[in-house]
């Protein structure tokens, strides 16, 4: 590298080194003998240029000379600068960076179980609690399911004793409002509720669901599917199509399944709907005159629809999460994404 080169290489390297310094004594030092220390990049071009014809002398040592003034200049000035500041604060550096806190947010289920309160509430739907530790007779008896009936199959449940359990479903929170509270009810019954199943990609041993039910004079299926269609659009976009399949609850009667057409393909067929064009998002029906008379509602005066939903699902469809253990196992590389 030529003398000139080497000259425009240290001022760049100074003016980089300059722009990263924690003014400090020590770095400060530091940056003294990295340039003009006995064994620092100036003094060994100064040496180097002893060695130049008497021509070359007088081209290259006024450019050295500014060089290595302006570096003893700057470093005078920030020796300066540092004896000021120890004198005005108590040597405490505020130009050291501060630290930086890292922001958590909600779990992605908790975001859709918010969002989904949100559209219910809007159009109404109040909210109620229950507890996670029930009785047989809140989370099946008064839901028509009587004793050894082959439904409660469908729900392999944790039992505490005989007749206490850890809730299968936030149903149970339906009838533990309808048994305070006459109509018109309408309510939404988010929560956690236990199952006895084996872990795997699709299934695990606690998650959410959030249920919703309405009683009151003349409450029709329409109104059911409406509400329904509505939610659905304003989650999951406008363009989005429902289809409802006859289907089972011993609660409801009739009973259906509520189907979306896939949010991929958009009902072409994909892997996501297992090319059949439609996602399943929830359960619903209108309430079985037995569950109204297990409450003490009158079943020839009221009638009502429920809906089931389970929000790990849902969040599932909407991120594309093929794992719904990911969900709790609280890998921030995982959850750092929603
Ligand atoms: N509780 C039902 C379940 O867990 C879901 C559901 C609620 C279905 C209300 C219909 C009506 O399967």
């Amino acid at each position: 590298m030529s003398l000139p080169e080497r000259i425009e290489k240290i001022r760049t390297q100074f003016d980089s080194d300059l722009s990263k310094l924690r003014l400090t004594a020590d770095s400060l030092e530091e940056l003294r003998l990295k340039y003009i220390g006995k064994k620092g990049g100036i003094s060994r071009l100064f040496r180097d240029f002893a060695a130049l014809s008497p021509d070359d002398k007088r081209t290259f040592g006024k450019d050295l000379n500014l060089l290595k003034k302006f570096v003893e200049d700057s470093i005078r000035q920030l020796k300066e600068k540092l004896a000021e500041n120890r004198q005005t604060d108590s040597g405490f550096d505020y130009t050291l960076p501060g630290f930086s806190f890292k922001e958590g947010h909600l779990h992605p289920v908790t975001q859709t179980m918010n969002r989904i309160c949100d559209i219910f509430r809007e159009m109404g739907f109040g909210t109620e609690f229950g507890p996670e530790v029930e009785t047989d007779f809140h989370n099946f008896q008064a839901l028509n399911f009587p004793p050894d009936h082959p439904a409660r199959d469908m729900q392999d449940t944790f039992f505490i004793e005989d007749d206490i359990l850890l809730r299968t479903h936030t149903s149970p929170i339906q009838i533990r409002t309808m048994l305070k509270q006459k109509p018109p009810i309408r309510i939404l019954a988010p929560g956690r509720v236990y199952r006895n199943e084996a872990i795997n990609p699709r299934s695990y041993c606690v998650f959410h669901q959030i249920e919703g039910l309405y009683v009151d004079e003349h409450v029709t299926f329409a109104e059911l599917k409406v509400t329904i269609e509505v939610f659905a659009k304003k989650f999951f976009g406008q363009d989005v199509k429902l289809r409802f399949r006859p289907s089972y609850f011993p609660f409801t009667e009739p009973s259906a399944e509520v189907d979306i057409s896939c949010i991929i393909c958009g009902g072409s067929g994909c892997r996501l709907c297992k090319n059949t064009g439609w996602l399943e998002i929830m359960g619903c029906g209108m309430v079985d005159p037995n569950v109204f008379e297990a409450c003490g509602i009158d079943p020839e005066k009221y009638t009502g629809y429920a809906f089931g939903m389970g929000p790990e699902r849902i969040t599932m469809l909407k991120y594309g999460i093929d794992d719904i253990r990911l969900l709790y196992e609280g890998d921030v590389r995982f959850l750092e994404q929603f």
